[in-house]
């Protein structure tokens, strides 16, 4: 399937940025969000010598009326809306015996409610037009609770299940929501990490892989293979088990 109007969320950096330069070099419509205002209007400029089409939108996920303003803009900018990806997402350390209500409250207000955000706007508009696709961003770590990433475990396993009660009401009305789950990619966001990271992947070839899973309409994108079934045989290991092996993989640092 060929997606010419495309609305991406956090397109500034990482996978977003790679996912924009791979849709800017055919024949789409894009239009970048984020906040980043001058990291989007380079990467627009980038795309039109191209011969691509971007428009940049400042826009923070996180706030309601910017979310209005940016599908209003992007509507007017597009027309119809055929695909809409929302990759906007934040990691923080998180151990438990540090733990403040507010961290986990940034996470989850960018990673879960944003997305939650995303859809009251565009659902009515693809519903209107009868058809469309949302795919959200969710990852691989939804599987378990790793040490140290309790606040991001958590709230990409609130997104993997939205997405899928999204999943079967939506299509009824003609829209399709994909759940896209990368493993490891080096960006900003894993840049900090000092775990070994498993089959770490480029932005570009994450980005080409997603594209590839969206034009198919997979209804879950999960990616790398070796990863998938890695962290499959990890979803299904006893708590006792799990715990042993998690310890030891990612040991808490102690001051
Ligand atoms: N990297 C990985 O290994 C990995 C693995 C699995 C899943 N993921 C997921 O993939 C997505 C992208 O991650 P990444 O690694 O590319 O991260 P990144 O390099 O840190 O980029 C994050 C993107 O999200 C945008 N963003 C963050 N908060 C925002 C806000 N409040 N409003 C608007 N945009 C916001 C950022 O733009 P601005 O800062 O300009 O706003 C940026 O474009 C995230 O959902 C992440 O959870 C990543």
């Amino acid at each position: 399937m060929t997606d010419r109007n495309i609305v991406l969320f956090g397109a500034s950096r990482g996978i977003g940025r790679a996912l924009a330069e791979e849709y800017g070099a055919s024949d789409t419509r894009l239009v970048l969000c984020s906040r980043d205002f001058d990291a989007l209007e380079e990467l627009c400029a980038g795309i039109a010598t191209r011969g691509g089409t971007a428009w940049p939108l400042r826009c923070d996920v996180t706030d309601p009326d910017d979310m209005r303003r940016a599908v209003d803009s992007a509507r007017e900018h597009l027309g119809t809306i055929d695909l809409v990806i929302f990759n906007a997402g934040i990691d923080a350390a998180s151990w438990m015996k540090d733990v403040r209500t507010g961290d986990w409250h940034r996470i989850h207000e960018t990673n879960v409610i944003a997305m939650v955000s995303a859809m009251e706007r565009v659902f009515p508009v693809l519903i209107e037009q009868g058809r469309g696709v949302f795919a959200g961003v969710g990852s691989l770590a939804d599987v378990r609770g790793f040490p140290g990433s309790g606040a991001y475990c958590a709230s990409k396993a609130a997104v993997a299940r939205l997405l899928e009660s999204a999943r079967v009401e939506m299509r009824s009305h003609g829209v399709q929501i994909l759940t896209v789950r990368p493993g490891f990619v080096r960006t900003d966001m894993t840049a900090k990490n000092e775990f070994h990271m498993p089959f770490l992947l480029s932005p570009g070839r994450a980005a080409r892989i997603i594209r590839r899973g969206i034009a198919k309409r997979k209804r879950v994108i999960s990616f790398p293979l070796r990863l998938v079934l890695l962290t499959r045989l990890v979803g299904i290991l006893p708590a006792r088990l799990f715990d042993m092996l998690a310890a030891r993989a990612r040991p808490e640092q102690r001051a």
